[in-house]
């Protein structure tokens, strides 16, 4: 009976010692599994006197009964505790105060496009697009800028190389957006080659475009808009209009000088520089270039399909980075491309 009374308290300390669930169950067999020490006595039974084999059944019995009941009370409280642990691990303290959520805003030069987009767009332009990747025909023979023309060494772009390694001459960076009025010209005359007469062209074209180029007011990359208007009659004083008006309304400043500076562009005949100047800020009485300007040259209307004899039309390029620079009095280029929070979190 002594045995018996050891033999429960050595299971019980085996369970307390246990922490999971898996050990406990190799405790268990030690005693109540087939080869169990309880089991063995029990199978000893038989072997007993008739006369001790009652009294000691009932005792190995009992013993068995304490020794279940233990087994039972550890797994109860192992499973308790680890649901401790659970809910302990995934507890919420609903008291914190919310994170929040950041709210985004749009990119400086993105709300000058928009609103360059916008202006034109109240005076009958569409937008158009076009690939940035461009042939050398658009961004330069179509634009009277023929093979080996010294105006095409202003334009110092990236090319692209085959896949044998060389400099492809057919593809190239576009590095103005000026090939977009290439495109509009031929597919507008494709559109509308059964009218007569043409309707008017008149689009504008934002974009990037790439430059080997960079310091403070210059980047490898940077953006223009294009702007076309092709139709019987129009002239050099709708060019200047429709630039000094959509720049005033750009500044929201009816003050706001603009000068047009005689200048070459292959494409324009004539051609000019368009320069600002604000009245007040700290920016007044400055010339300021933003964009470059003419009426769009014979040759290129032929390469756009369209009959220099009859019509006409301007087409500027201007710079909305610079654009942006001015309206917000931001003094280097570069922090537009950087990606840096602290600047353009005060654009949200
Ligand atoms: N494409 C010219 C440039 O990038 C600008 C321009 C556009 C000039 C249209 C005249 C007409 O410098």
């Amino acid at each position: 009976m002594e045995q018996l009374d050891t033999l429960v308290q050595s299971a019980a300390a085996d369970f307390a010692a246990v922490s999971e669930p898996a050990k406990l169950e190799e405790a268990k067999a030690r005693y109540l599994g087939k080869e169990g020490s309880l089991t063995a006595l029990l199978k000893g039974l038989g072997k007993l006197p008739a006369e001790e084999r009652k009294a000691a059944g009932v005792a190995i019995n009992a013993a068995k009964e304490k020794v279940e009941g233990a087994l039972q009370a550890r797994r109860e409280a192992l499973r308790e505790s680890a649901l401790e642990a659970q809910l302990a691990a995934e507890a919420l303290d609903v008291t914190l105060p919310g994170r929040g959520r950041g709210l985004g805003g749009l990119h400086p030069v993105t709300r000058s496009l928009e609103r360059i987009e916008q202006l034109f767009r109240s005076i009958g332009f569409e937008v158009a697009d076009g690939p940035e990747i461009e042939t050398d025909w658009h961004n330069f023979t179509a634009l009277n800028t023929p093979e080996k023309h010294p105006a095409r060494s202003m334009h110092d772009t990236f090319y692209l190389l085959s896949d044998d390694g060389r400099v492809r001459e057919d593809v190239l960076l576009r590095t103005h957006t000026s090939p977009v009025q290439i495109r509009a010209m031929l597919a507008h005359v494709e559109k509308y080659k059964h009218l007569d007469p043409m309707p008017e062209i008149r689009v504008i074209c934002p974009g990037r475009v790439y430059r080997v180029d960079s310091d403070a007011t210059h980047s490898p990359m940077f953006h223009q808009v294009e702007g076309l208007w092709v139709g019987e009659g129009v002239s050099f004083a709708d060019l200047k209009g429709v630039v000094a008006d959509f720049l005033r309304r750009f500044f929201e400043s009816d003050d706001m000088k603009v000068r047009f500076r005689p200048s070459f562009f292959p494409f324009t005949e004539p051609s000019a520089e368009i320069d600002v100047a604000f009245q007040s800020g700290p920016l007044e009485g400055r010339w300021l270039e933003i964009a470059g300007c003419g009426m769009v040259h014979p040759n290129v209307l032929r390469f756009g399909g369209i009959d220099p004899e009859r019509y006409t039309g301007f087409a500027f390029g201007m710079g909305p980075d610079r654009l942006t620079m001015l309206r917000y009095g931001i003094g280097d280029l570069r922090l537009f491309f950087d990606g840096d929070l602290r600047f353009l979190s005060q654009f949200k």
